[in-house]
């Protein structure tokens, strides 16, 4: 009895505990880099307005939004960023058929042997990964005022709520206010607020100065299934096809889960029934 009350005690006790942690702050929370005066001007990542398919416990993919986020990166983040998780015949999960990612992958040049053994390029296979932009890093940086452009495959699974921050990030190049301005100055000692020469004012980048330059605008590309390219379509599209490289099992994770639930209820009663039937004839021993 005495053992029985401890035991009890002691784990009322460490839930106790966990709970009372759990509500120190930021003890659930993502770590955040440490804050430079620049940091003033760091916004916290917006959803979009209604948010994404995949959100939530029933969330889905839509294949419409990841084709059109498809052609974003295509069109335009494909010069700078590669893709080299992602291979050619992955497409056919965004419902395009067969002979439509072996045309797609035929469009993209890969890097190949021609009959003499000498490097070339050559059209790719369903079978192949996406190219990388650059030849190496060392050219990759070259090309962008030493900074390197990330391979997107896994970005949104590298960065805290990604698909948000992706989404953001896209949208996140504006003026920095006069407010702004004069809270960072304060928090510099005083010292102007200046983003350097070859970096952009971004409000959701960590440290608002980010090498990438402004990249969607209203119209930029038009889209094979003629919805209207605002930004914030484009941004939003190409978040979902981020997040779709990142973790293509995304939806099927979810419903598995609900299998995975009803099959633990199911296994509970199971457990509730032996335990009547293994105790139904066991009668509490007599004291005496
Ligand atoms: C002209 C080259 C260029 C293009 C085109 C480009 N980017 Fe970038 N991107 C960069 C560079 C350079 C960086 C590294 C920035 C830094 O570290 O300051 C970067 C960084 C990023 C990051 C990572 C930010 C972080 O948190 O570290 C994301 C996400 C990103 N780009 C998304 C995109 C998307 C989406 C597109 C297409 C819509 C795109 N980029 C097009 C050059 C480019």
């Amino acid at each position: 009895m005495t053992i029985r009350l401890g035991g009890m005690f002691f784990g009322l006790a460490l839930v106790g505990v966990l709970l009372l942690w759990s509500f120190l702050p930021d003890t659930l929370k993502y770590s955040t880099p440490e804050k430079s005066p620049y940091y003033a001007f760091h916004e916290d990542k917006l959803p979009p307005a209604g948010g994404f398919s995949f959100d939530g416990l029933g969330g889905k993919w839509d294949n419409q939004q990841l084709q059109r986020g498809y052609q974003v990166y295509k069109e335009v983040c494909r010069s700078c960023h590669s893709l080299k998780y992602v291979a050619f015949r992955n497409l056919e999960e965004l419902g395009y058929s067969e002979a439509e990612v072996r045309a797609e992958a035929a469009s993209w040049e890969v890097p190949g042997l021609d009959e003499y053994g000498e490097a070339t390029l050559r059209p790719a296979e369903p079978t192949d990964y996406f190219p990388s932009p650059y030849p190496n890093e060392i050219a990759a940086r070259a090309s962008n005022n030493n900074a390197l452009p990330p391979d997107l495959s896994l970005i949104t699974k590298a960065r805290p709520d990604g698909s948000n921050y992706v989404y953001s990030l896209m949208q996140g190049y504006v003026e920095p206010t006069e407010e702004d301005l004069a809270e960072a100055k304060e928090l510099g000692g005083g010292v102007e607020w200046e983003t350097p020469v070859g970096l952009y004012f971004n409000e959701h980048f960590y440290n608002a100065n980010i090498a990438m330059p402004p990249q969607l605008y209203p119209d930029l590309i038009t889209y094979a299934d003629g919805t209207e390219a605002t930004t914030e379509q484009m941004a939003q599209d190409v978040a979902a096809f981020l997040t779709w490289t990142a973790e293509p099992t995304l939806v099927l994770r979810k419903q598995t889960g609900w299998y995975v639930v009803a099959f633990l209820l199911f296994a509970t009663f199971l457990g509730f029934l032996s335990y009547k039937e293994i105790w139904a004839n066991k009668k509490p021993k007599k004291k005496g």
